[in-house]
């Protein structure tokens, strides 16, 4: 049995740096799984498809045809293209979260997350990787934290990576995301019923990350 740890949460609760650190120090493998779904919107984006229901059979396929590779320095190709940068943006992820709202493309989606368990083990960072992907992990994390704190975090790792950001239009599109990732009827985002829960407002990402450490040595 390969162990996953899964450390699921809103988008800028620091899943991404908590879930990467813990990897590290465990030498686990790490799944971004919101990655999988910028992917997804970029590809049909290029392609022409508006990201709409009528749509999602035609994205599923899509998604399903390209070759996607993660290498150990955490970049992202796709058909040889790194997109490391361009699946980054705010425009992406709002597109992250049109095409995640789609049953055939999260199904299309599962085989590839499930590929990712190796020994010795993997951290699995996304929304529903202890509700859904993998059900079994014997250590789940929901990490939480204010809308506030989160547009501040995303602000600082946009700015850090050269990306426009606007504290204002950062809010607007967190509480927008956070709302269509709650409502919608494909796997919502919510805490599995054995996660233990984590508030990453006002600690340091190093208290969570060794939180989390804890609670796997426990
Ligand atoms: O975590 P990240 O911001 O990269 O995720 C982008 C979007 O992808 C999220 O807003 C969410 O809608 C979607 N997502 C998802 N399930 C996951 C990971 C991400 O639906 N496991």
């Amino acid at each position: 049995q390969i162990p996953v740890i899964c450390i699921d949460g809103p988008s800028g609760s620091g899943k991404g740096t908590v879930a990467a650190q813990v990897a590290e120090r465990l030498g686990y493998r790490l799944l971004d799984s919101g990655a999988l779904y910028r992917i997804t919107g970029l590809v049909a984006t290029r392609a022409g498809m508006a990201l709409e229901a009528t749509n999602a059979e035609r994205i599923a396929a899509l998604i399903a045809a390209q070759q996607l590779e993660f290498t150990s320095d955490q970049r992202v190709l796709v058909n040889g293209e790194d997109v490391s940068l361009a699946i980054r943006t705010e425009e992406a992820g709002m597109n992250a979260s049109k095409v995640s709202a789609f049953p055939a493309v999260r199904s299309a989606l599962v085989g590839v997350q499930h590929a990712f368990r190796a020994l010795p083990g993997l951290v699995a960072d996304g929304r529903d990787m202890g509700t859904v992907i993998f059900p079994h992990a014997p250590l789940k994390v929901y990490l939480t934290a204010s809308v506030q704190c989160r547009a501040e975090r995303r602000y600082k790792q946009l700015i850090s990576k050269g990306l426009p950001a606007n504290m204002q239009a950062l809010f607007a599109d967190l509480e927008a995301r956070d709302a269509r990732d709650m409502h919608r009827a494909a796997a919502p985002l919510k805490p599995a019923e054995d996660a233990l829960q984590l508030d990453n407002s006002t600690g340091t990402a190093e208290e969570a990350v060794q939180q989390v450490m804890d609670w796997w040595a426990a």
